[in-house]
């Protein structure tokens, strides 16, 4: 059996790393793309994981584009080498849709597989993929008016790839919330938010409708003092080992329903406290298409 785990643009490097840790045995490697023997392990810096791969050699573009269909109907490609023989034969592939998603919208459910030349006649393919995206890159219509940064579009990935969202009147927790992207995205879907930042808000979001601003450390904040969560979010700008003794704490209060927070590294990337985390039962960690040197934590 072969898998093939695919690197986010940028981050190769951790997550070779977090292969040879998980003691993958690489067979090759394709750009971005690191071929394995083996069943899939967990692998929070794939942007994609294709399963069960086939390697098949192809006379031409014709077979090639044949092969594919005959496995299924919507491809991706990952065309990193011979980008022009690769375009051809997409253009012989049915249409698969990528029009930028209007957020809030259920993930796709069609079986998207992935494809790329590994040599002119040589095609690697896997019909079943971890992500719904081709290549894992989830594309949103932006909000550039609303939010006062860009870290929304990293939300509203995170709430797409995690299937459901804050609801009218649930209560939300946003810590390191400043100066407000996520906020008023939990605002905007209806949702009670308290958002919590040494740092100022944006005046706008501070104003809408069911946001209470607390300008104290996150750190600081005790469960009992706020009571039952429908949501926990953490954007705090901090250490993944400072994040996880918040999470535990969170956690073992019982007064939380859902978590979602981003896991920041700084210089090496910090494979152990990533894998603490994917070990809170029920937890998945992932490296976003919109995360920097980042993971998202979602557990439920
Ligand atoms: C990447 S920014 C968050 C961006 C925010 N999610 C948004 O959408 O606008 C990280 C934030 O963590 C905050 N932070 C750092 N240490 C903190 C702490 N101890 N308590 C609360 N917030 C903290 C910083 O002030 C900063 O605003």
């Amino acid at each position: 059996m072969t898998t093939a785990y695919l690197a986010a643009d940028g981050f190769a490097d951790q997550l070779q790393e977090e292969l040879q840790r998980a003691g993958a045995a690489v067979i090759r490697q394709h750009e971005r793309l690191f071929v394995c023997d083996g069943p899939a392990l967990t692998a929070a810096w794939a942007a994609n994981i294709w399963h069960d791969c086939v390697e098949l050699p192809v006379a031409s573009i014709g077979s090639a584009a044949r092969a594919l269909r005959d496995i299924q109907r919507n491809w991706a490609m990952y065309a990193p080498l011979h980008h022009r023989r690769a375009a051809l034969i997409e253009e012989r592939l049915p249409h698969v849709s990528a029009k930028p998603i209007v957020f809030p919208a259920a993930t796709p459910t069609a079986p998207l597989g992935s494809w790329t030349l590994l040599a002119p006649d040589r095609l690697f393919a896997a019909g079943r993929c971890s992500s719904p995206f081709a290549n894992g890159e989830v594309v949103f219509v932006e909000d550039k008016t609303g939010p006062p940064n860009r870290a929304y579009l990293k939300l509203w990935e995170a709430l797409v790839r995690f299937g459901h969202w804050p609801g009218a009147g649930e209560r939300c927790l946003d810590l390191g919330a400043s100066p407000g992207g996520w906020t008023y995205v939990l605002a905007s879907l209806g949702a009670d938010v308290i958002a919590v930042d040494k740092a100022p808000p944006d005046r706008r979001v501070a104003a809408m409708a069911g946001v209470e601003w607390r300008g104290v450390s996150a750190f600081a904040l005790e469960p009992a003092t706020v009571g039952p969560v429908d949501w926990l979010f953490s954007d705090i700008a901090c250490y993944p080992a400072r994040l996880l003794r918040l999470v535990d704490k969170w956690h073992a209060s019982e007064l939380v329903r859902n978590f979602i927070c981003t896991l920041k590294f700084q210089g090496a990337t910090d494979h152990e406290s990533a894998a603490a985390f994917g070990a809170i039962p029920g937890a998945r960690v992932l490296h976003l298409h919109h995360n920097k040197h980042e993971l998202t934590l979602f557990l439920c």
